[in-house]
């Protein structure tokens, strides 16, 4: 295997910041050098210095993406983090279709900020599908809402978007009842229903990038990224979270993430189903 040198992966560990935001401390050159193998054979180069040049010369687009998609963690898995998914069900879910009832024609939008291969989205929409039954609520379904994923890497995307997953990944956290109600199995794989899939709008975004034309949203997710990013990016994100978020939104963050300060935009709130953060007055 060829050996990335201490001088390339400061090329590198550069490079990674600048496109993704992506803090590698020094300690991970193996990840890079592991991770970028592949694509050192696939692009014919003899070492990491030939493909940090193609890199810097731009001459060929697909390289980048490839890097990106090869250097992001996309660990996902159904309903993570399930303190999460309690704050929605008891606390988020009951208060938004409250308030849409008063607000006829408009829609409860929702945005999973770091989508990996979809289990977060889909499972906030099989959660809601399951809410409305279990509680015999007629007059409203999924059609009120409005759902957005997102995330840098396009190789997750295209997982995300075409809902099949394989018999490993779709037993991680997701029981067998809710497989069967919303999955086909089909030549192998288990594939989620296009009553479902369809609801949801998978973009490439980068999250250095403004959020302002993504629109206002009732509900966001950014769980389990904010971990790789420096300080400054990362307030830099709740600063524009608080931009995007309506004043009875909430912002849900990874359960390792809830100690990063965002005082200056966010309210904490600690309840005996799970954290969350509203948006501070004065940050609206
Ligand atoms: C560990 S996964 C988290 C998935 C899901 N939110 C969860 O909690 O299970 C992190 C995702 O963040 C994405 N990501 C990393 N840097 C990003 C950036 N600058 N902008 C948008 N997405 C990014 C990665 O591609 C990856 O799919």
């Amino acid at each position: 295997m060829v050996a990335l040198s201490q001088h390339e992966y400061q090329l590198f560990q550069r490079y990674i910041a600048e496109k993704c935001g992506i803090a590698l401390d020094d300690s991970k050159a193996y990840l890079v050098e592991s991770r970028l193998a592949k694509l050192l054979i696939d692009a014919k180069c003899e070492s990491f210095s030939d493909l940090y040049w193609l890199l810097e010369n731009n001459s060929d687009a697909n390289i980048e993406t490839r890097v990106i998609d090869a250097i992001t963690t996309n660990e996902t898995y159904w309903f993570r983090d399930p303190g999460s998914w309690q704050v929605v069900t008891n606390i988020w879910l009951p208060q938004q279709l409250a308030a849409i009832r008063a607000r006829p024609g408009e829609k409860i939008r929702v945005w999973s900020a770091a989508a990996s291969t979809g289990q977060e989205i889909y499972s906030l929409i099989i959660l809601i599908s399951e809410y409305l039954k279990n509680n015999q609520i007629t007059d409203l379904s999924l059609d009120d809402f409005d759902f957005l994923a997102t995330d840098i890497s396009s190789n997750v995307l295209t997982i995300a978007r075409r809902g099949h997953y394989d018999p490993i990944t779709i037993m991680r956290g997701l029981n067998a009842e809710l497989r069967e109600a919303y999955f086909n199995h089909e030549g192998g794989a288990w594939v989620l229903r296009d009553d479902y899939r369809k609801r949801v709008r998978f973009e490439q975004f980068n999250l250095q990038n403004s959020f302002l034309f993504l629109g206002k949203f009732d509900l966001v997710f950014c769980r389990n990224v904010l971990i790789y990013f420096t300080e400054a990016l990362r307030r830099d994100i709740f600063k524009k979270a608080a931009q995007v978020l309506k004043p009875e939104a909430f912002l849900i963050i990874g359960a390792a993430e809830i100690y990063y300060p965002m005082d200056d935009y966010f309210e904490k709130k600690i309840t005996s189903d799970g954290t969350y953060f509203t948006v501070k007055e004065a940050a609206k």
